[in-house]
Order: structure tokens, then C-alpha cells, then sequence
């Protein structure tokens, strides 16, 4: 199995993405971390150790920073709920997060770790950044970053950023200038990879997780039932299991950081301030929408 760290902002579509990552075989999750974006990192946390708990699974779960580097934190509860995961009454969490910041737990795991390990980015970078910045070792034992952010061709907090990235492009900028290989997925397939009702309903009979992503789903505010969910973060294990359903192209993305359009991202195939560098993402440009939807469903339909 491949080795994983979420870092994750739970979040519906994070919720939904950490649910498949834990129950697959091919995934070996070894760490829950937890930043502040669609809610306070309090409230992530909480959402995390629901979901472990919920999902009888032993993994820990570490709390990470609770604003960006630079910028006050704006969260989205009008798209999670104020609770960042409104819609099913979980019962109550006896568990605890570690005591360690999961900035330090990542750095420990990382240079304990024999084989490497892909950092699954799910949310706004902050945690990396500052692991990156700390801990420079820690890229020798990274094998990837794959990241839900960014967009090709526009974002969805404004009209140039995408909300993960808008909330800390800095960490971004960091992350996307760390020589790391990096797998991009953002709006430009998260947008097209729906899930719509008839398979939301068939998840809902598959069983008590299904039964809980669609409680979620039905208060969640990315799309509608009718037209399709926008499952953002599900794209980034949907990549690891299945790359096959993407198409990708290696392009130089560079991120803005201050102004109007801070938080956007610049792609092309050369790299307008430095044109002799090479790519540094690999970036998903198209997703086999029909054939994501299938996997998305034969996930909790086996
Ligand atoms: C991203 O923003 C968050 O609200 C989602 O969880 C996802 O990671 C989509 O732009
Ligand atoms: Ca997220």
C-alpha cells in the first residue's frame, strides 16, 4: 500500500475523501493532520477524531496551525455548516488529538519512516509550509505532495483564487517552489467530477458509512443533488487509486500572493519570471467525469 498524511480541514468533501482513503487496502494512512480553513483548527480536529472514531479506525489524529501564515482566517461555514461537518449527529468523541503540534508529528513520522511518504493535501498549506521551512530534511522522505487547489481557469472563493489556496497563498508559494513533486488536482477536474443523486442515494444503501456521507452531503453547499456535488477533495485519492481517470500535463504554476488576485494561480508551459526552469507540477487538466463517478460509487458499492 501506499504510504499517506492527510492534511485536511474537515469539511464535507474532506470527510468523504478520508472515509475512502481509510477503508481502501491500497491506502496505508498513517496521520490525521489538521489545519484552520472551512472552520477553526478546534473544530477540524474535533471532525477528524469524529470520523476515526466513526470509522473504528487507529490512526492519529494531530492539531496543526489554526491561521495562515500571514493572512486572518476566513472559513466557509455557509458551504460546511458552522460545525465544518453539519448533518449527521455523530456520537460523542472520547478520543483525543496528540499532545505534539502536527507540524512536529509530521516531521517525526516522515524521518522515522522507512519507505516515503505522500503528503495528501487537502486543504489550505500552512502545515507544510512551516514543515518545509523547519525541517528541510523532511523532503528526502517525501514522495509526493497531492494536492486538491488551485485552477487552471479561474476559482471559486472569487473569480481568479480557489479557496484553499486564496486562504494562505503564501504557504502555497512556498509549497509550490519546494522542488517537491507535486500532483495538482483543482477546479479544472474537481469541478467536472460530480457526484449526482441516483449514486448518492445508491452510497446512502451501502452502508453506515454511506449512510453518513449522504446526511452530509445533504447539508453540504457545493452543488445540489439535482445537478451534481463537487466532491473537491475526493479527486486527490480518486488520483491515487485510479490515475488513469485523469489526464495531466507538466506546467509551471506559479502562485499570486499579494493583491486582487492573491491566491490565483499562473499556469503555462514556461515560467514567465525564470523561462529556463522546469515544470514543477504535474498538473490533472481533465477527468473522465463518467468513469469518476463509477469509482467514486464502487468505493462503498463492492
Ligand atoms: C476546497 O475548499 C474546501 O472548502 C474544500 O474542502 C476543498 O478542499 C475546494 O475549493
Ligand atoms: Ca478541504
Amino acid at each position: 500500500p501506499r504510504n499517506i498524511i492527510i492534511d485536511t480541514d474537515p469539511g464535507i468533501d474532506d470527510a468523504a475523501a478520508i472515509t475512502i482513503a481509510v477503508r481502501n487496502p491500497a491506502l496505508n494512512v498513517q496521520l490525521i493532520s489538521t489545519v484552520a480553513a472551512n472552520v477553526e483548527v478546534e473544530k477540524t480536529t474535533q471532525n477528524a477524531l469524529k470520523l476515526m472514531e466513526f470509522l473504528e479506525a487507529d490512526i492519529p489524529v494531530a492539531k496543526g496551525c489554526d491561521a495562515p501564515l500571514l493572512k486572518k482566517l476566513e472559513p466557509c461555514p455557509e458551504i460546511h455548516g458552522v460545525s465544518g461537518m453539519d448533518g449527521y449527529d455523530f456520537p460523542e468523541v472520547k478520543r483525543q488529538p496528540l499532545q505534539k503540534h502536527a507540524v512536529e508529528v509530521m516531521r517525526e513520522m516522515l524521518m522515522e519512516s522507512e519507505e516515503k511518504i505522500t503528503l495528501a493535501a487537502l486543504a489550505t498549506h500552512t502545515n507544510i509550509a512551516i514543515l518545509l521551512r523547519l525541517y528541510p530534511e523532511v523532503k528526502e522522505k517525501i514522495d509526493e505532495i497531492v494536492m486538491m487547489g488551485g485552477g487552471l481557469s479561474g476559482g471559486n472563493t472569487n473569480t481568479v483564487a480557489e479557496f484553499n489556496l486564496y486562504n494562505d497563498p503564501h504557504a502555497a508559494y512556498m509549497v509550490f517552489e519546494s522542488g517537491l513533486p507535486i500532483t495538482m488536482l483543482g477546479l479544472d477536474v474537481t469541478n467536472k467530477a460530480l457526484l449526482r443523486k441516483d449514486t448518492i442515494e445508491k452510497i446512502k444503501e451501502s452502508g453506515k458509512e454511506g449512510e453518513m456521507l449522504y446526511s452530509l452531503f445533504e447539508h453540504y453547499r457545493s452543488g445540489t443533488f439535482e445537478s451534481g456535488l463537487r466532491i473537491h477533495d475526493a479527486c486527490v485519492m480518486a488520483y491515487m487509486l485510479k490515475p488513469e481517470l485523469f489526464q495531466t500535463e507538466k506546467l509551471y504554476v506559479g502562485m499570486v500572493t499579494e493583491g486582487y488576485a492573491a491566491g490565483a494561480t499562473v499556469a503555462g508551459k514556461v515560467n514567465p519570471i525564470a523561462p529556463g526552469r522546469e515544470p514543477n507540477v504535474n498538473v490533472c487538466v481533465d477527468v473522465d467525469e463518467v468513469a469518476f463517478e463509477e469509482w467514486f460509487a464502487g468505493e462503498f458499492c463492492r
